[in-house]
C-alpha cells in the first residue's frame, strides 16, 4: 500500500463562517493536493471544525441555542462554502465526532500513565478569543500579548491537569535542527528556535467542566483544553488509535498547513511534544502562512470586512458577467498569484479586478479567443495542422517543469508566474506571426501552423492551471474541443506539446472571462460597519445613463418575514413584485423586527444573479440606506401596486 500524501488545514472554529482569510489557507491545501493527484501520487486532504472551546461555547450562548444545535448550525456553512469553493477535501473532521473523542481520550490515557500529566494549580490569564493561556509577565496591561488580538484577558485559578511539555524541550530543539524542512519558513523556524531557547513550561491541559468539550478520562469535573484537543484532530482522523490500513496511509502527515497565528506555540511546540511523548513519528512538513489584511485593514467581524468567498466571487461575476464558477477560479487565482506564499497580502477588489483585467481576460481568454476565431475562420472551426517546429513548444516544456518544480516547493505565486510565462511568449509570437495576415498573403498552412501553437499553449496553460482553477481549465479545454477533462491522463503526458490533435472541432462560445469596466467591486456595502472605522474617500465612480438602465428596480410588498436560523443579522422575506413573489435575504435584522417589515413597499433589484446565503437562494436585493449602526429601507406608499417599475 502506498503512502498517501496527506495535507491539512487547520480546523477552523465555528464561531465564524468562512471568510477570505480561512479560504486562503484551505485553498493552498486543495491546490496541492489536486497537483499530486494528477502527478499521480495517492493524496489525502483533511479540514474539519473545532466546536469544543469556550468561545463556541459563548457563541452559542449569545445566540440562546445549545453548543451542540449551534455546531450543528454551522459546521454546513463551512462544507458548502469549500464545495462552492471548488475544494475537493478527502475527509472533514469535528471535533464532536466519537472517533476523535476516543482518539483524545486514549491520548490522554496514554501520555498520563507515562507520567507525562499531572494535576497542579494554575494562576494566570485566559485569552478566550485565542483559547490560550499567557503567564503573568506576559500580560502587563491586562491585553492579549496576541497582536493579532489585543482583547482583555480573564484571569484564572484553577486546579488542573498539566502536560510536562519541558521534559520535551531539548529533543524538540535537536529535531528541529536535524530537520530543517520540518518549520517553513525559515524565518518562522527561527521564532519557533527562540520561544522554546526562552524555555518551556509544563502546560496547562484541562479546564473545571463547563459541560462543554471532551471529559478527562477518569476525571468528570474536567475538560480537556481546547488545543490539546484540537491539535489531536490529525492523527484521530487516521483512525488512530487504531493502527490500521488508514493510519498506515497517512501517517505521518506530510504538510500541516495554517497562518503564523497558531503556527509557533501550538503546531511547532505543543504538538510536536505531544507526538514526542506519544511515540508517534512527527508530521514532515509544519508551514505557516501569512496573514491577509483587506484593504490594507485587519480583517474582522466587527469592521464588517472578514469578506465570506462566494460574496466577493458574486460580486465579481455581477461586475464581469462570467459565471459564477468562473469567478470562484478568479478568486483562487488571485488569492495564489497575489503574494509570494509565506508572506503577508492585502486583498483589495481594485487588484481582483486588475488581476482579472490584464492576466484572466487579456493574456489567456484574449489569446484563446482570438485562436478560436481564426480556426472557426480559416480552418472550418477545427484545429489546424501544424507544420515544422514552433518556439512555444520549448517555452511550454521550461512552464511544465518550472511549475512542478515552484509546487514541490509551495511556491504557488512562482508556479502561476511560469504559466504566465509561457502565455506571454504565446501571445507575443501570435502578435509576431500574424496569421491572419499568413492567410490573406496565402499561406495558409503557416496561418494554421500559427494558430496552432497558441491553442496547444493554451491547452497546456489551462493543464497547468488545473490545480489553482480546475473549472476554468475545464471550460478552456471544451471549447478547444476535448472531450475529457484536463486532468483525465497523467500530468506528464499532458503537458507534453502536441496533445491537441490537428483536425479536433472547436466548440467556440461566449468568451470565459469578460472584462470588468468598473475599477472596484461593490463589497461590503450591505453591511453596517461597526467599531473602529476609517473613513474612506468616496470614490467617484460614474455609470452611464445605460448602464443605469440595466438595473431592474421594482417596487416590492413585504408578504413574510423571519429570521434566519443560526444568525443574528439574517432575515427571510418573501416580496410580491406583482407577476411573481421572490425569496430575499437581508441582512437588517438588527434594524427591523419581522413583524414591523410585513405590508411594507420597498425596492427590490430583481436582476441581481440569485446568490446562496445560508443554504437559502435569494433572488434579489432591498435597498435601504445604510449608515453605520443605522439601516432604513427605501419604501415607497400604498399607491403604488407591487411590481412598478423604479427609474
Ligand atoms: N481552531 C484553531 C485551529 C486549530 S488547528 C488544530 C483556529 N481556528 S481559526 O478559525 O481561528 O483559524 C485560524 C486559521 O485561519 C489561520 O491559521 C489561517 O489558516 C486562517 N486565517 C484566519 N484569518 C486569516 C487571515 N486574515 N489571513 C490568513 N489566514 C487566516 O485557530
Amino acid at each position: 500500500m502506498e503512502k498517501a500524501f496527506y495535507v491539512t488545514t487547520p480546523i477552523y472554529y465555528v464561531n465564524d463562517v468562512p471568510h477570505i482569510g480561512t479560504s486562503y489557507t484551505t485553498i493552498a491545501a486543495d491546490v496541492i493536493t489536486r497537483f499530486m493527484k494528477f502527478k499521480g501520487k495517492p493524496a489525502h486532504f483533511l479540514t474539519g471544525t473545532d466546536e469544543n472551546g469556550t468561545k463556541v461555547m459563548e457563541a452559542a450562548r449569545e445566540q440562546g441555542k445549545t453548543p451542540l444545535e449551534f455546531v450543528d448550525s454551522i459546521v454546513p456553512a463551512f462544507k458548502q462554502a469549500w464545495r462552492d469553493l471548488h475544494i475537493e477535501y478527502s475527509d472533514f473532521i469535528r471535533t464532536t465526532e466519537e472517533r476523535h473523542i476516543r482518539a483524545v481520550q486514549e491520548f490522554w490515557r496514554r501520555l498520563r500513565s507515562k507520567g507525562d500529566i499531572y494535576k497542579g494549580l494554575y494562576e494566570g490569564w485566559y485569552c478566550v478569543a485565542c483559547e490560550t493561556y499567557w503567564r503573568e509577565a506576559e500580560v502587563p496591561d491586562g491585553l492579549c500579548p496576541n497582536a493579532e488580538c489585543r482583547r482583555p484577558v480573564r484571569r484564572m485559578q484553577e486546579e488542573t491537569y498539566f502536560f510536562r511539555l519541558s521534559a520535551y524541550a531539548d529533543k524538540l530543539l535537536k529535531y528541529i535542527e536535524e530537520n530543517p524542512d520540518f518549520l517553513q519558513p525559515d524565518f518562522r523556524r527561527n521564532e519557533v528556535v527562540s520561544f522554546i531557547k526562552q524555555g518551556l513550561r509544563d502546560t496547562c491541559i484541562s479546564r473545571i467542566g463547563s459541560g462543554w468539550g471532551i471529559p478527562v478520562p477518569d476525571d468528570p469535573t474536567q475538560v480537556v483544553y481546547v488545543w490539546f484537543d484540537a491539535l489531536i484532530n490529525y492523527i484521530s482522523a487516521t483512525g488512530w488509535p487504531d493502527e490500521g490500513e488508514l493510519y498506515q496511509r497517512l501517517w505521518p502527515a506530510d504538510i500541516h498547513f495554517m497562518a503564523k497565528d497558531i503556527f509557533v506555540r501550538f503546531h511547532s511546540t505543543l504538538w510536536p511534544c505531544m507526538l514526542m511523548a506519544l511515540g508517534v513519528p512527527l508530521p514532515r512538513r509544519i508551514i505557516a502562512h501569512g496573514f491577509w489584511t483587506v484593504e490594507g485593514e485587519k480583517m474582522s467581524k466587527s469592521r464588517g470586512n472578514a469578506y465570506q468567498p462566494m460574496e466577493v466571487a458574486n460580486a465579481l461575476a455581477n461586475a464581469s458577467g462570467c459565471q459564477v464558477d468562473v469567478a470562484v477560479d478568479a478568486l483562487r487565482y488571485y488569492l495564489m498569484r497575489e503574494v509570494p506564499f509565506g508572506q503577508d497580502g492585502d486583498f483589495s477588489s481594485a487588484g481582483l479586478v486588475s488581476r482579472f483585467n490584464s492576466d484572466l481576460a487579456n493574456d489567456l481568454g484574449n489569446l484563446l479567443n482570438r485562436a478560436l476565431a481564426l480556426a472557426d475562420r480559416y480552418f472550418q472551426r477545427t484545429v489546424p495542422q501544424p507544420i515544422g517546429q514552433t518556439p512555444l513548444a520549448d517555452a511550454a516544456k521550461e512552464a511544465a517543469s518550472a511549475v512542478e518544480e515552484a509546487l514541490n516547493s509551495l511556491a504557488y505565486s512562482a508556479a502561476l508566474q511560469a504559466v504566465w510565462s509561457l502565455l506571454s511568449a504565446a501571445n507575443r509570437y501570435f502578435n509576431d506571426q500574424a496569421p491572419w495576415r499568413l492567410y490573406n498573403e496565402g499561406r495558409v498552412e503557416e496561418a494554421g501552423s500559427a494558430v496552432y501553437a497558441a491553442l496547444e499553449s493554451v491547452r497546456i496553460a489551462a493543464a497547468l492551471l488545473w490545480p489553482f482553477m480546475p473549472y476554468v481549465a475545464g471550460e478552456i479545454y471544451k471549447q478547444l474541443g476535448i472531450s475529457h477533462a484536463p486532468n483525465a491522463q497523467n500530468w506528464d503526458q499532458t503537458v507534453e506539446w502536441g496533445g491537441l490533435r490537428p483536425g479536433t472541432v472547436t466548440q467556440p462560445s461566449a468568451p470565459i472571462f469578460p472584462r470588468i469596466e468598473a475599477k472596484t467591486l461593490p463589497l461590503g456595502l450591505n453591511r453596517a460597519r461597526e467599531g473602529d472605522k476609517k473613513e474612506k474617500d468616496t470614490e467617484v465612480n460614474l455609470i452611464s445613463i445605460e448602464e443605469f438602465q440595466k438595473l431592474d428596480l421594482r417596487t416590492a410588498r413585504i408578504q413574510q418575514a423571519e429570521r434566519v436560523p443560526g444568525t443574528t443579522k439574517l432575515l427571510k422575506l418573501v416580496v410580491d413584485i406583482g407577476q411573481e413573489t421572490r425569496t430575499v435575504v437581508a441582512g437588517i435584522a438588527e434594524y427591523y423586527k419581522p413583524e414591523e417589515l410585513v405590508g411594507k413597499t420597498a425596492v427590490l433589484v430583481c436582476n441581481l444573479t440569485p446568490t446562496k446565503i445560508r443554504g437559502i437562494t435569494s433572488e434579489g436585493m432591498i435597498l435601504a440606506a445604510v449608515e453605520d449602526n443605522k439601516v432604513v429601507l427605501i419604501t415607497t406608499d400604498d399607491t403604488v401596486p407591487p411590481g412598478t417599475k423604479v427609474r
